[in-house]
């Protein structure tokens, strides 16, 4: 695979040409692709995910992403979210009552990436991690060609992300640096502010009611950003989420001590709280359900292509 002929293969492709119901992804992995498999889906997924977590890699780019592991500023606020990756946080949902310290680059860091691989090896956090991004936004982006793998994560982001506490700046620079993979590969302007739109929608909000965004995985609470500086979702359900606190720090060395997406990001060994169970503490609040959700948006913009 040679990443250089994907964004010259874009400026090919005149929109007229593609079908009137094709997803984001039918459109752009056949854009740069060619050909609209299984495969190819997942190598889009894998170049526009790992371009989110290191940023930019592949050469040539529309422009610069600095990526999720990268300290930076969104509108005015410092953000800083390896500690939730690398275990400086003791901020992950094992199923117990308090967040544990994992580090999810644990199989290679950065490394691999570069290489349009989740990891090294196939047994590790990184690997879990990396997999479930490339098929949960796969999903979103409507990949669905025979072979493009299923979604295997819990189905409530709200649950997998529960003990990070996360504020606006936080989640908003995550979405800021999904947009500028995108645009980097040559997403138009439009598709990138479909896409945003829908992320800050569902997932950049506090309390919102039960959305399906997986449909095997039905209606599930999703909201990601959960402290103060969170605009409240209409319809708010804040009685179905548990309160939260700020994660602890577990080690003063790692917590935010890295910017660089360099390879050494890595090297961080897992302190704090052991994660005693595979599985992220759910919710019981009875809230009440809401139907379209992302499928619903996307599904919209698809049409509109
Ligand atoms: C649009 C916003 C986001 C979406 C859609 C999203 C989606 C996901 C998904 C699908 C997973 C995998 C869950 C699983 O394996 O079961 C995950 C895990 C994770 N996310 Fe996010 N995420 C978002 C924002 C963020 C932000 C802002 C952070 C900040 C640090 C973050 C940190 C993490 C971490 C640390 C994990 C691993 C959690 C664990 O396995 O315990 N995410 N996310």
């Amino acid at each position: 695979m040679r990443p250089s002929t994907f964004v010259a293969g874009l400026a090919a492709v005149a929109a007229p040409a593609l079908a009137q119901n094709m997803s984001i992804c039918d459109k752009y992995t056949t854009a740069l692709l060619k050909e609209n498999t299984g495969a190819n889906q997942l190598t889009l997924l894998t170049l526009l995910v790992n371009t989110v977590v290191i940023g930019n890699y592949t050469q040539p780019n529309m422009n610069a992403v600095p990526g999720i592991l990268a300290k930076g500023d969104y509108m005015g606020t410092e953000v800083n979210l390896l500690p939730y990756f690398n275990g400086g946080l003791a901020s992950s949902n094992r199923g117990g009552s308090m967040g544990v310290s994992i580090n999810f680059l644990d199989d290679g860091g950065a490394v691999p990436l570069t290489m349009n691989k989740p990891s090294n090896g196939t047994s590790s956090n990184q690997y879990k991690l990396m997999t479930h991004l490339y098929q949960y936004f796969g999903a979103l982006l409507g990949c669905s060609a025979t072979g493009f793998p299923s979604y295997q994560g819990f189905g409530s982001q709200a649950a997998v992300h529960r003990f990070m506490d996360l504020s606006a700046a936080e989640v908003g620079y995550f979405i800021e640096q999904v947009a500028l993979a995108a645009t980097s590969f040559g997403v138009s302007a439009d598709d990138v502010a479909t896409v945003g739109k829908a992320l800050n929608t569902i997932f950049n909000v506090r309390c919102a009611p039960p959305t399906t965004v997986i449909p095997a995985q039905g209606a599930q609470l999703q909201s990601i950003c959960e402290d103060e500086t969170c605009p409240l979702a209409p319809m708010a359900t804040c009685a179905a989420y548990p309160p939260t606190m700020k994660p602890a720090k577990v080690n003063s060395t790692m917590a935010g001590s890295n910017s660089s997406s360099s390879g050494s990001m890595a090297s961080g060994t897992m302190g704090g709280a052991a994660a005693t169970s595979s599985k992220p503490a759910s919710y019981t609040g009875a809230a009440m359900k809401v139907g379209a959700g992302v499928a619903g948006l996307l599904g919209a913009a698809a049409l509109a292509l």
